[in-house]
């Protein structure tokens, strides 16, 4: 049974139906009201607005549950892998092991990236940000695989080709930007090994894959694979509404990706851990992040959603000291955000503003383990949440509620002025 709520607006009454989410969440169908009321709603950062309706991945801020088509992201984490995971959000369901299998050779067939696209790397200046370079690599695609005319069959192949090639494209870069040999993918690897391989391998030292580190670099990219209607994912979205091709989407998800306020963050915490490991300053940093008339934020700390803990903080830790002690690595910077963290947790002002270490506060250190360069961090949660952009890019165009996006806004500048000829001003 429809529920209602009532707006009482002049001297009327309205209901607006609520609807009901399939966890109990609950939103008042605004769809109606500008018709019915002439009125619009106004929500800064839409912290209190619902985009859409999603069956792909469900959070609990408060009870700090992540779940991938309904699947605990702490089970994904344990028993499943990156490209399992990604056929799960992409497909709705987890693949037979035929389906795996076929996965894997269509990834394999397209991991290649169009020769004539080295020299776009070439050319970029030796300090250009990766992000920067990934952002316009993706969206160049387009130019070198043109569209094809069977929607489902393009759909597909782009799909492919763009969980493949993110890594060619990466390690690319990475390697270019060093002036080293490019490495190929190879048919013998699985997808991380494949990544790492092209990133570290090189003619002087052979790469040796190491189980311990795959197994990191699956869990990485798993809780970094989806999360509900973040703002790189909005970002997708939106461009996706007007119909432009997934590339340029995708091109668009990881522009929104590289703030610092967003994905950006697992390289800004790594800065502020070296900061204060370097100044010894902990103490006057946590100052500086409480201090209202200071925009410093304590970097990988809070969330929109997360107001008690971010469940993939919690994985990553582990992973972080799994990894560091098979590899015998010992991180300064390991102990200075273990510190940094009990200190904050026992502090009233992150206790009262409900601000928790997120994904993004280990993340960090289990990268620089890996060998990653600290300006291909946010690279790396790009190629994890590839998969739910995807996901969510596909549910947007298959919904047939789905509309071109374009908000409103409550007008507050001049009311109607004459133009003033530029003799008379
Ligand atoms: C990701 O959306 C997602 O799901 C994102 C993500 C994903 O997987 O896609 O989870 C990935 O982006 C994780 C977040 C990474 N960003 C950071 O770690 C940067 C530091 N964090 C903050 O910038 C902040 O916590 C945000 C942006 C993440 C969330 O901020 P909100 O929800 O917009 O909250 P807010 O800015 O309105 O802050 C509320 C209060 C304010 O204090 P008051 O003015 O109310 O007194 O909390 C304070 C803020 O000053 N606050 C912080 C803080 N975060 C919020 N104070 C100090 N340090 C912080 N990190």
């Amino acid at each position: 049974m429809t529920e209602f709520v009532k707006l009482i607006y002049g001297d009327r009454q309205y209901q607006l139906p609520v609807i009901e989410g399939t966890e109990g969440e609950k939103a008042i169908d605004i769809s109606a009201l500008r018709r019915q009321t002439g009125l619009i709603t106004l929500d800064p950062g839409y912290a209190n607005t619902g985009a859409c309706s999603s069956d792909i991945t469900f959070m609990d801020g408060e009870k700090g549950i992540l779940r991938y088509r309904g699947i605990p992201v702490e089970q994904l984490a344990e028993y499943s892998t990156f490209i399992e995971t990604s056929y799960l959000l992409i497909n709705r369901r987890l693949p037979s092991p035929s389906e795996l299998t076929r996965f894997s050779v269509l990834l394999n067939d397209n991991s290649l990236v169009h020769e004539d696209m080295r020299s776009f790397y070439e050319n970029f200046p030796r300090s250009s940000h990766p992000m920067g370079i990934l952002s316009a690599m993706v969206n160049a695609l387009r130019s070198f695989y043109p569209e094809i005319q069977n929607l489902e069959e393009e759909i597909n192949l782009t799909v492919t080709r763009l969980l493949s090639k993110i890594r060619t494209m990466a390690a690319m870069s990475y390697k270019i930007s060093r002036g080293h040999k490019v490495v190929y993918p190879r048919p013998d690897l699985a997808y991380c090994d494949n990544f790492l391989n092209m990133m570290f391998d090189s003619p002087v030292k052979p790469y040796r894959i190491d189980r311990v580190v795959t197994t990191a670099l699956n869990v990485f990219w798993i809780l970094h694979a989806d999360h509900e209607q973040n703002c790189s994912t909005t970002a997708v979205r939106v461009v996706g509404s007007a119909r432009v091709n997934l590339y340029s989407a995708i091109s668009a998800g990881i522009a929104a990706l590289w703030g610092p306020l967003h994905g950006g963050a697992n390289q800004a915490v790594i800065e502020m851990l070296s900061q204060i490991a370097e100044n010894n300053n902990m103490a006057q940093v946590i100052e500086r992040a409480k201090d209202k008339n200071d925009p410093f934020r304590l970097m990988g700390f809070g969330h929109r959603i997360y107001k008690t803990f971010d469940p993939r903080m919690k994985i990553m830790k582990k992973v972080c000291h799994r990894l560091l002690e098979k590899l015998k690595v010992s991180d300064p910077l390991l102990d200075v955000a273990q510190e940094l963290e009990e200190i904050a947790l026992r502090d009233d002002y992150f206790i009262e503003h409900h601000l928790y270490p997120n994904v993004d506060f280990y993340s960090g250190i289990v990268l620089r383990a890996i060998g990653i360069p600290t300006n291909m961090f946010t690279v790396m949660f790009a190629i994890g949440r590839l998969p739910g952009w995807i996901a969510q890019w596909k549910e947007s165009i298959d919904d047939p509620n789905w509309k071109l996006c374009r908000p409103r806004q409550i007008y507050t500048g001049p009311q109607e002025t004459a133009y003033v000829p530029i003799e008379q001003r």
